[in-house]
């Protein structure tokens, strides 16, 4: 597994000496140039960036990875590092002085507790508004490629691949490069839950779930663009990306792990254990999107009303849940544990009188809870073993949801019960603010989790360098 440095490391071809001393460098600018920022992006991606922010500020990297590229290529090239360079340059400005810089109206300004900086993330998204350019291929065919699902736990693969396919008006439109020189990243519009759904169903036999079909048609994808453009060559595919919330995504690259080693998923399914690389890939949050709408009715009551200390209802899925029930089910007023609910039960309107609301893993990492949670005022208690959380580039999940491990399950209510009112409160209005970050808009707005899963990637992006 590499990490973010280490992968920079190799893009750039540079030697570890120069590295560790540029790293000495910055350190001691840290240090003593100036009091050391916080941690505003997660650790690895952080540290990749500011390092890399140096690596730039160097001489030109006399790259032992340069493929021939023709003068033409090469200035749209050098015109895109530039851009990124520039956008690197406003996030540490904006750290270092805590202000942001916009030539644009700010209409929302990130403040307070839920994010690891504020002012990083801001600033960041400003340049990603000015200056992020996607191209998403256009080979291929519906419903494989360009459609996915839009409702019901896969709903987010489908409604970003038709956002970023459309991008016919509203804020997003803003992203789509006119030719693909422009791109600073290449969306590959597939989508595994379609692929699963039409080539996989009916699943009659174990022999079915064999993923081959689903490495054939990501294979022969990705074969067809590199040869067809220079891109995904230039870059070991480092600046090409996948979003996808099937279970099974995680295992697209799986034929040729060598190849697809720095290409970037966006996953529901953010498995560290599974092979989930949190500098290269990204967590997207699994939501349950209700047909015809785009979200569940709002049912949130004030911290007052919520009369139960906390509450889960769902399958008996995977080995978290089991313990979960065998503690739990059916025998707490104040945990409420079901396996299914009763009629005249609303699940929204109980998640919307709860303080706590659990969300353990079930078959997979991801559940559509924690969303739930957030967009009913519930404060989410995470029960789970290896899932890296969606934006925790930039949000700083402590602060809005409690983590509990898998075996502490029998304290959960002794845990609960000690957090103290008023550091409850402050959970519960940060989950009302970072709800925006999480709500699906058609078109999409800034700041909402169309932007963020883009942002995800934006970031990702500003840490890597292409030869030139
Ligand atoms: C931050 O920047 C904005 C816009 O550039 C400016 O109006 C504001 O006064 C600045 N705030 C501080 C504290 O410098
Ligand atoms: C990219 O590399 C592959 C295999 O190494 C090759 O088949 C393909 O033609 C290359 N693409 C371009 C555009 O040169
Ligand atoms: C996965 O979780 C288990 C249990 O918490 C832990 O022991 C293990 O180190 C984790 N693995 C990774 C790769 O984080
Ligand atoms: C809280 O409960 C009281 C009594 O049931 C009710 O009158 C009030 O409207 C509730 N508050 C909210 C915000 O729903
Ligand atoms: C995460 O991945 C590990 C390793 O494959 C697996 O044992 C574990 O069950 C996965 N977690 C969930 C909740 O599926």
């Amino acid at each position: 597994m590499l990490n973010g440095s280490s992968k920079s490391l190799c893009l750039l071809g540079f030697p570890l000496i120069l590295l560790l001393l540029i790293f000495l460098v910055f350190s001691f600018y840290l240090n003593y140039g100036s009091p050391p920022p916080k941690q505003f992006f997660s650790s690895v991606t952080m540290s990749s960036l500011l390092d890399h922010t140096n690596v730039l500020q160097s001489s030109p990297s006399s790259s032992i990875y340069s493929p021939p590229i023709s003068i033409k290529r090469r200035s749209n090239l050098e015109r895109r590092e530039e851009e990124l360079r520039k956008a690197r340059a406003a996030v540490r400005r904006a750290v270092r002085f805590k202000n942001y810089t916009s030539n644009e109206e700010v209409t929302y300004i990130p403040t307070g507790q839920i994010y690891r900086n504020s002012f990083a993330f801001h600033q960041s998204h400003i340049e990603m508004m000015k200056r992020f350019k996607v191209w998403s291929y256009k080979e291929g065919e519906q419903p494989l490629v360009h459609d996915g699902p839009v409702n019901d736990i896969y709903g987010i693969e489908g409604q970003f691949i038709d956002e970023l396919g459309n991008m016919i008006g509203g804020p997003s439109s803003r992203f789509r490069a006119v030719r693909p020189e422009e791109a600073h990243v290449f969306f590959l519009p597939f989508s595994v839950a379609n692929i699963v759904h039409y080539v996989y169903k009916p699943i009659a036999s174990p022999a079915d779930f064999n993923r081959a079909r689903l490495h054939r048609i990501f294979n022969d994808y990705v074969d067809v663009v590199a040869r067809k453009y220079p891109f995904w060559n230039q870059s070991n595919g480092a600046d090409h990306f996948m979003v996808s919330c099937h279970d099974w995504a995680p295992d697209v690259p799986d034929s040729k792990p060598e190849f697809f080693k720095d290409f970037m998923r966006g996953l529901c399914n953010a498995n560290t254990s599974e092979g989930f690389k949190p500098s290269i890939d990204f967590s997207i949050p699994e939501i349950n999107i209700p047909k015809g709408k785009l979200k569940p009715p709002f049912m949130g009551q004030n911290p007052e009303n919520r009369t139960i200390l906390a509450f889960f209802a769902g399958r008996a899925h995977g080995y978290i849940r089991e313990v979960l029930f065998t503690h739990w089910k059916g025998k707490d007023k104040d945990v409420q544990v079901y396996d299914h609910l009763t009629k005249g039960q609303n699940y929204h309107e109980l998640t919307g009188h709860s303080k706590f609301c659990l969300c353990p893993s079930g078959y997979e990492v991801a559940s559509p809870r924690e969303v739930e949670a957030i967009y009913s005022g519930c404060v989410p208690v995470v029960i789970s073993d290896n899932y890296s959380l969606p934006f925790s580039d930039v949000l700083d999940w402590s602060k809005f949801s409690v983590e509990i491990p898998v075996d502490r399950i029998p304290d959960i209510k002794n845990i609960l019960q000690e957090i103290p009112h008023d550091k409850y409160i402050r959970m519960y209005q940060n989950v009302l603010k970072v709800r925006k970050h999480f709500v699906v808009n058609r078109p999409a707005q800034p700041f909402d989790v169309i932007h963020m899963i883009l942002h995800s990637v934006w970031l990702r992006r500003l840490n890597i360098k292409l030869p030139s």
